[in-house]
């Protein structure tokens, strides 16, 4: 525990719970409360896309039933993160009843729109792997209870983006599913990259000074693109630049 007002070094900060946590500077606080909170979001979200976008985009019943157990395993995150925002007294039940547009915290594209089923593909295998890289991240956050909360979430989106994966290695194998794909791929580069955040972003530092991060969202972004970009490439795709079409940099 650190009781200091001060920025405290990184290195040394754990936080072990919420009693702990009202010891820490409000600086800290207010990192912890909105880290978690885009996350939560982001989880019913994800949640969402699988039942509300993905569901209706296919005919094939076993991919129906798959989208109905992603969403749970998205549920599943949601109430976990929201969990810990409740044992620091923060209400999110309030998200449940939001439509995808309402949501704020996580203003992404990546999770507000999906086309059609090589969207979809797209969207687990770039999308949801660029949140693993996240949390990955959070797995070594200072405040414990996210350190904890980490490791189940990211078995199970493992799959998910394993799933996203074969879809779009099997849609890949056709001319006209390639060329779906490389369409698809046109739009949910940038998005995907988006995701990150902006590269200027102030509380991309604080994020890290405090040990709640362990790389900036620039850095993040492009370690993600460098891997995510061969792994398309094998697959014969033409991955855009990582600048064209962005909303920020
Ligand atoms: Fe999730
Ligand atoms: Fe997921």
């Amino acid at each position: 525990m650190n009781t200091s007002s001060q920025i405290p070094a990184k290195q040394i900060i754990h936080v072990s719970g919420p009693a702990e946590l009202l010891d820490m500077p409000s600086e800290y606080q207010e990192l912890v409360k909105r880290q978690l909170m885009a996350h939560t979001e982001g989880e019913l979200s994800g949640a969402d896309d699988y039942v509300k976008l993905f569901y209706f985009l296919t005919d094939d019943p076993d991919e129906k039933k798959i989208c109905c157990q992603l969403a749970l395993d998205e549920l599943e995150h949601y109430k976990r993160a929201a969990k810990i925002l409740l044992d620091i007294g923060i209400d999110t039940s309030f998200m449940i009843s939001q439509g995808l547009e309402e949501r704020a915290f996580y203003a992404t594209e990546a999770v507000k729109s999906c086309k059609n089923w090589a969207e979809r593909a797209l969207i687990s295998f770039l999308v949801e792997d660029a949140v693993i890289d996240v949390l990955e991240e959070m797995t070594e956050s200072s405040y414990q209870p996210i350190a904890d909360m980490c490791p189940q979430v990211i078995k199970e989106e493992k799959l998910h983006v394993g799933h996203g994966f074969r879809i779009t290695r099997e849609m890949c194998r056709s001319e006209e599913g390639h060329h779906q794909i490389q369409t698809a791929l046109e739009r949910m580069w940038p998005v995907t990259l988006d995701t990150f955040g902006r590269s200027d972003s102030e509380r991309s530092e604080q994020y890290i000074t405090y040990g709640l991060r362990i790389r900036t969202y620039k850095d993040a972004r492009e370690r993600f693109a460098r891997r995510a970009r061969l792994k398309l490439e094998a697959l014969g795709l033409n991955v855009p630049s990582d600048e064209a079409n962005r909303k920020f940099l």
